[in-house]
């Protein structure tokens, strides 16, 4: 979603902030725009990649300060006039925002009934007041604070008086947004992988901060004005990791790194004796609960469908999904001892922290489980759980996905062998992910049949079912959700023996059926729903184990123990995702009206 960037400091403002915006590219945007300070102040909007942007830049001028920001329309269409930045109506002030004002019509009705806008966004409104304040005769800095104390909503915003070349404004409240500490300069970012060729140390912020930010001073104050020291902290990450390399897309790439990933997991959390390496703290407050509630969105609420048979297995501890959109506002009657894990790839998700601030007022034990360490739902969470899978950068979820479902299996069997449970004592998860990790790169080597079948069946075709059964359902959604969100088909994904409740109505002469058989008992079944639909004209394709597999399936996956087939079972679905989408043309990593970190509810 939206991104923000900024320096003080550095003659070249201009190219690291467009450098910043390159990297934050992959949060999704649908325009973006930049502000330099120098001899002349240069600000530029465009519509479309940044490489529109960088055609209007007259380059020639640089400065030694700036912001830039990538838009992700929420208040009003993708225009250059609601690009950010926005400026005040004298142009004084300059402003960009990440998150939703949620009073902005009650604050341009109260303070700025008269004022002219261009655009239609939220953002424009909270530069107007900033200037409305300051024209009441207070300094940029007690107008801005002004400002925030009636602003209602979330907000990274970072503001810049063009009067005063070396301060940059920010407050953040609910959206990501951290500094960077330079010598000589600082920096400010929504994400560190916009930074990290400027530094490696970053400085996170609370809600309800403002930073006073120059080149050689960062000025942390809290709402009641109290100035606040923190600690930096060193990005593990690598510039590198964040490159392409020879891929032609990052999400080709994060499926090829699957393999080395559950290594890493099961390097990063294996002790020396085998055991598991988890908190003891973390484990002792699962044990005392009686219901455990994963809250998640999109692929990672699929994620907590794939783990939640192990889960139970292992540990002998109910445990619902739910989806984080609809459970804070709609909480069910829960349990004595509830505990939440919230899973999340980002970290950053709003949904998913819209109830990890409700549960935390409750005081409930938390644990999330993401791929970014430091993030809002680490922070806020009691404990966290990091994936260890490196940066994911396609919009379209994969590594996670699969990294996601490996640490909640290391979980568990940490839970259940502390709770003595004799499935969790009998289950090497350990060699058991390394098998995983081999039959997945089997399965990644089969490319070139994948794309042919992906030809084939979903070249003439505007959608497409994948169903199955158990696990397999659970991963025929995360199957359909790859395909819809990237190729553009309408995909959905079934529990197979519902099909006769209604869905059958919709297969034609022709329509794709992609079955999923992982599972012995229910493998027959889904077999017999598969010939249900033949009969009426489908095209029927199936994924199975080598153990269960008939002569005529197309896709085989060597066998891995049933507890964990789901890890293996996606992999070639995110490769027909990933062919089918090229296959139509469209921009694998970049699907259209998504985002990668979705900060707004
Ligand atoms: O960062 P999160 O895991 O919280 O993100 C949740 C969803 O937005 C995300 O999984 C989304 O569904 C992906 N586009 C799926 O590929």
């Amino acid at each position: 979603m939206c991104g923000i960037v900024g320096v003080v400091g550095k003659n070249d403002a201009t190219t690291i902030i467009l450098n910043g915006l390159k990297r934050l590219e992959y949060r999704g945007y649908d325009s973006a725009g930049i502000y330099v300070a120098g001899d002349e102040s240069h600000l530029v909007k465009a519509i479309g990649p940044i490489k529109n942007l960088e055609e209007k830049l007259d380059t020639t001028i640089t400065g030694t300060m700036g912001i830039g920001h990538t838009r992700w329309a929420t208040h009003g269409k993708p225009t250059v006039a609601n690009a950010h930045p926005h400026t005040s109506q004298n142009g004084e002030l300059v402003l960009v925002h990440n998150g939703v004002i949620e009073n902005y019509d009650e604050l341009r009705q109260t303070y700025l009934a008269t004022d002219h806008f261009y655009g239609q966004t939220d953002t424009e409104i909270a530069v107007h007041l900033i200037a409305h304040f300051k024209n009441t005769g207070l300094t940029t800095k007690a107008a801005f604070k002004k400002a925030l104390a009636v602003i209602d909503g979330s907000y990274a915003f970072a503001l810049v008086d063009t009067k005063d070349s070396e301060t940059i404004y920010v407050a953040k409240n609910k959206s990501p947004l951290l500094i960077g500490l330079g010598e000589g300069f600082n920096v400010l970012c929504s994400d560190a992988l916009a930074m990290l060729d400027q530094t490696n140390r970053f400085v996170e912020l609370t809600d309800g901060e403002m930073v006073t930010l120059t080149a050689d001073n960062v000025t942390i104050e809290n709402a009641a004005g109290e100035i606040i020291k923190r600690d930096y902290y060193v990005a593990e990450l690598d510039a590198s990791d964040i490159e392409k390399g020879t891929y032609p897309y990052y999400m080709l790439k994060e499926i090829d790194e699957q393999p080395v990933v559950m290594r890493k997991i099961v390097q990063k959390y294996q002790n020396d004796d085998g055991s598991v390496a988890i908190d003891q703290n973390l484990l002792t407050s699962l044990k005392n609960s009686d219901r455990i509630y994963i809250v998640a969105c999109g692929t990672s609420s699929h994620a907590g469908w794939a783990a939640k048979k192990f889960f139970e297995t292992l540990t002998q501890i109910p445990v619902e999904i739910h989806l984080s959109s609809e459970f804070g506002y709609n909480m069910p009657l829960l349990s004595e001892k509830p505990f939440f894990i919230y899973l999340s790839q980002s970290g950053e998700t709003a949904d998913s922290r819209q109830v990890l601030v409700k549960t935390n007022e409750l005081a409930y034990p938390s644990l999330t489980i993401t791929n970014v360490a430091g993030s809002t739902l680490s922070r806020e969470a009691t404990y966290t759980l990091l994936l260890h899978a490196g940066p994911e950068i396609a919009v379209a979820s994969t590594k996670a996905y699969t990294a996601q479902i490996a640490v909640m299996a290391v979980l568990a069997k940490a839970l259940g062998v502390e709770k003595g449970i004799s499935a969790a004592l009998q289950f090497d998860l350990f060699h058991e992910l390394s098998l995983v990790a081999s039959a997945m790169e089997t399965m990644i080597n089969e490319k070139e049949s994948l794309a042919e079948l992906t030809a084939d069946y979903l070249t003439d075709t505007r959608n497409a079912f994948y169903i199955g059964r158990g696990n397999d359902y659970y991963v025929s959604m995360e199957a359909a959700l790859k395909l819809k969100e990237i190729s553009y088909l309408q995909a959905e994904g079934f529990a197979a023996g519902e099909l006769k409740h209604g869905t059958i109505a919709l297969i034609e002469e022709g329509t794709p059926v992609i079955g999923i058989i992982t599972d012995a008992v229910t493998g027959p079944h889904t077999r017999g729903n598969l010939q249900e639909v033949t009969s009426r004209g489908a095209r029927t394709l199936v994924i199975a184990t080598e153990d269960l597999a008939k002569a005529d399936d197309q896709i085989l996956l060597p066998t891995v123990h049933p507890l964990l087939s789901s890890l293996l079972a996606v992999v070639p679905t995110q490769l027909i995702a990933y062919f089918a989408t090229l296959q139509r043309g469209y921009d694998v990593d970049k699907p259209r009206n998504l985002a990668k970190s979705v900060t707004v509810e």
